[in-house]
């Protein structure tokens, strides 16, 4: 079923309007020298990514900002949150590009373009990357919010995109394991840390960011969101390996069938695809259960989780 609710509908388009003017503001211009880089980087950002990452941090921060604000803020973003939405991005992007080298997944196609090697070259793909990283945490220093916040947001994004439980260890785990025989252990470690971990940073970023705004968030508000970004991060990956065996690469924006290809371990690999829904599909009821609390302010992070499931690309 195809969910496609009016109102999720908006978030899904204000969210990405807003990721990305902030991210047009915050890149360095692609005429700025040295222009090759500049442009690499803008030929990957602004290429149809679905900005999940900014509208979960987003809206997590509408949710916990309207639990604590009373009065006319009650449901409105808190101001500035975008600049982090456009930083956590900016990883996610410098991760697709050199998930896409060669020397990962060797991918041409993302986006629904050229991937940034096959753009630019390899030597300026990698740098490209290196810059989007570097640029995050230029971006991230600044945001509006008081300062003991604003480390512990720089803290919880840098660990998990880092080598323990966070994006490069998950990556790391997942180049290893190709070809080789999926074991249910190792393949949850890959799916956490790849995937699940920056998607789990960007609603806590997002609760504490709200939090400073606001009147606080509570460990118990923090705890809640993490185990919804949990939950919805793996699920997030498992859809990710069904669409990679259902979908063609038009409808994907990249290349279908990879996963097969390259031996991966994937959750069909091990489970099957009937299996794997059912496992994203319960994950997703986990992680809405963990928000009942905040009652209606909750729906559009629910509503969000229920896409990730459905979505199609
Ligand atoms: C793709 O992420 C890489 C994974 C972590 C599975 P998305 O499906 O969010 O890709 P974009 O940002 O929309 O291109
Ligand atoms: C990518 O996993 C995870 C990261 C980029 C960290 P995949 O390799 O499955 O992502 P796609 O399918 O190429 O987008
Ligand atoms: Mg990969
Ligand atoms: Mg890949
Ligand atoms: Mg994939």
């Amino acid at each position: 079923m195809l969910y496609c609710d009016a109102m999720l509908k908006q978030v899904l388009e204000q969210g990405r309007e807003a990721a990305d003017a902030a991210l047009e503001r915050l890149l360095p211009p692609a005429v700025q020298h040295p222009t090759s880089i500049h442009q690499a980087m803008r030929h990957s950002v602004f290429a149809g990514g679905k900005r999940l990452r900014p509208i979960l941090c987003m809206e997590a921060g509408r949710m916990i900002g309207a639990a604590s604000a009373a009065g006319p803020l009650a449901g409105s973003l808190p101001a500035g949150i975008e600049q982090v939405g456009a930083a956590l991005e900016m990883l996610h992007t410098y991760s697709l590009i050199h998930d896409d080298l060669p020397a990962l997944d060797n991918d041409d196609l993302r986006r629904g373009r050229p991937t940034c090697h096959k753009a630019f070259g390899e030597a300026i793909a990698i740098l490209a990357g290196d810059a989007l990283q570097t640029q995050a945490y230029e971006v991230l220093a600044q945001i509006e919010c008081p300062p003991e916040a604003r480390v512990a947001i720089i803290r919880e994004i840098a660990h998990a995109t880092g080598t323990i439980d966070g994006m490069l260890g998950g990556q790391v785990v997942d180049l290893e394991a190709e070809h080789k025989k999926p074991d249910l252990a190792t393949l949850e470690y890959i799916h956490r840390s790849k995937t699940a971990a920056l998607i789990t940073a960007s609603v806590v970023s997002g609760g504490i960011y709200a939090g400073a705004m606001y009147t606080g968030a509570t460990s118990a508000d923090i705890a809640r969101l993490r185990t919804y970004g949990q939950s919805i991060g793996l699920a997030f990956q498992i859809v990710d390996d069904v669409l990679d065996l259902t979908q063609t690469s038009e409808q994907l924006g990249k290349t279908a069938g990879k996963d097969a290809a390259a031996e991966k371990t994937t959750y069909p690999a091990l489970f099957g695809i009937e299996e794997s829904i059912r496992k994203a599909d319960a994950l997703v009821d986990r992680a809405c259960a963990e928000l009942n609390e905040y009652g209606s302010a909750a729906s559009t992070l629910k509503d969000l989780a229920r896409f990730l499931v459905e979505r199609k690309k």
